[in-house]
C-alpha cells in the first residue's frame, strides 16, 4: 500500500538559532531540535550576521540528519520541506533556503518558503487543547517585531498596531546591556527582575495616552539610562530591571485590552520570544480572566525561534495545495500579503 506522506520538515535559520522540526498532520509534532549560537555572539554583545550565516552552514545538515534519525523519518515519509523565507538576516536565510531547496530537489518533494512571523503566530495552535480558532487577536512580541494583528481567518492578517521604533525584545536586550546583564538580554533581565522591587522605579508607559494601537519603546530605554548610576549595586539593578519589565508589561496589556475592546474579539493569542516572559504571561492571564476573554501562549520551548513552528505553518500551507516556491529569501516581507490558508 502506498500511503501519502504526511510529515513536513521545517527549517529555521532567520537569525541566531539553527532549528529543525518534524510535524505529522495526524500525529502532531514528532520532534524538534535547535542549536543556539548564543555563545558565538555573546562576546560581541549581539548577533554578528556573517558569523551567524557561517554557523548555520556548519550546523544545519547534521541537525536535519539527527532529527530525522531520532524520529525514524526517511525522505520518503516527507510531504515537503518548509523553510523560513523571511523576514530575517539575508545571509542566514540564504543558508536555510539553499539547503531546503537542494534537499527537496534531490528527494523530489516540494520546498515551501514560510513567513517567520506566521510561524510564530501559529505556534500557540500547535499543541493547545483546545486550540484557538479564528477570529482572534494576536500579540506578536519578538526581537525584531512588536505587532497587534487581527486574524479573521488562518492566513489572513491585518496589522492594527506596531512599534514605531524598537521592538519589545530589542528593548529588553538593549536595557539588559545597559544594566550590564549580558547577551541575550531578555531572559537575563527577566531573571534579575524576579528579585527586584516593582515600586522603587516608576517609568512613564510609552504612548498609552495617545489613541491608537502603535507602540514605542526606544524612549523607555533612555529613561532607564538616566537612572543608572556609574556603579549600581546588584539590588538597584534588580529594582530597575523590575521597573522596566513592569512598564513594558503594563503597556502591552493596555494596548491588548484596547484592541480587544475595539474589535470585539474575545481570544488573544500571544507569540514570539517575549511571550516566554513570566510577568507578561501572568498579567495577560489575569486580565483575560477578569474580562471573560481567552488567552493562549505557546509552550515555553516554542516561544523563541524554533523549527517546529516552521514545520507546522508549512504543513498547513502544503495541505491547502501550495507547492514549491523557488522565490529567493527576503529580508523584509509583509505579513498582510500572504495567501489565506483555506
Ligand atoms: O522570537 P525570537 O526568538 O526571535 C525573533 O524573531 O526576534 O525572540 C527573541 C527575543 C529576544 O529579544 C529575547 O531577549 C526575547 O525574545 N526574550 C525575552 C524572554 N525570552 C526571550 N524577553 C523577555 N523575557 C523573556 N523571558
Ligand atoms: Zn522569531
Amino acid at each position: 500500500m502506498n500511503l501519502a506522506p504526511l510529515t513536513t520538515l521545517g527549517i529555521e535559520t532567520s537569525c541566531d538559532e539553527t532549528a529543525v522540526g518534524l510535524y505529522h498532520r495526524e500525529r502532531g509534532l514528532l520532534g524538534h531540535r535547535l542549536f543556539s549560537q548564543t555563545e558565538l555572539h555573546a562576546e560581541h554583545g549581539g548577533v554578528v550576521p556573517e558569523l551567524a550565516s557561517r554557523d548555520h552552514v556548519r550546523k544545519l545538515l547534521p541537525l536535519v540528519r539527527q532529527l530525522m534519525g531520532e524520529c525514524a523519518i526517511t525522505p520518503s515519509d516527507l510531504k515537503g520541506i518548509a523553510y523560513t523565507r523571511g523576514p530575517g538576516l539575508i545571509g542566514a536565510l540564504m543558508v536555510g533556503s539553499t539547503v531546503a531547496q537542494t534537499l527537496a530537489w534531490s528527494w523530489q518533494i516540494p520546498a515551501l518558503g514560510v513567513h517567520h512571523l506566521e510561524g510564530h503566530l501559529l505556534a500557540p495552535l500547535l499543541s493547545q487543547e483546545p486550540a484557538p480558532k479564528p477570529p482572534f487577536l494576536s500579540l506578536l512580541v519578538s526581537g525584531g517585531h512588536t505587532l497587534l494583528i487581527e486574524v479573521p481567518a488562518l492566513g489572513e492578517y491585518r496589522i492594527l498596531g506596531e512599534t514605531l521604533d524598537d521592538a519589545v525584545g530589542e528593548a529588553f536586550d538593549k536595557t539588559a546591556k545597559l544594566l550590564g546583564l549580558g547577551y541575550p538580554g531578555g531572559p537575563a533581565l527577566a531573571r534579575v527582575a524576579e528579585t527586584g522591587d516593582p515600586a522603587r522605579f516608576k517609568f512613564t508607559r510609552p504612548m498609552i495616552n495617545r489613541p491608537g494601537l502603535d507602540f514605542s519603546f526606544s524612549g523607555l530605554k533612555t529613561q532607564v539610562r538616566s537612572q543608572v548610576p556609574a556603579d549600581p549595586d546588584p539590588q538597584m539593578i534588580a529594582d530597575i530591571a523590575r521597573g522596566f519589565e513592569e512598564t513594558v508589561v503594563d503597556t502591552l496589556a493596555i494596548k491588548c485590552k484596547r484592541a480587544l475592546q475595539q474589535t470585539g474579539l474575545t481570544q488573544l493569542v500571544v507569540a514570539g520570544g517575549v511571550s516566554a516572559n513570566r510577568q507578561l504571561r501572568q498579567r495577560l492571564t489575569t486580565m483575560s480572566r477578569e474580562q471573560g476573554w481567552q488567552v493562549y501562549f505557546p509552550p515555553l520551548d516554542l516561544c523563541t525561534d524554533n523549527g517546529a513552528m516552521i514545520a507546522f505553518a508549512g504543513s498547513l500551507r502544503l495541505a491547502t495545495g501550495e507547492s514549491s516556491d523557488a522565490s529567493p529569501p527576503v529580508a523584509r516581507w509583509s505579513l498582510e500579503s500572504l495567501k489565506p490558508l483555506n
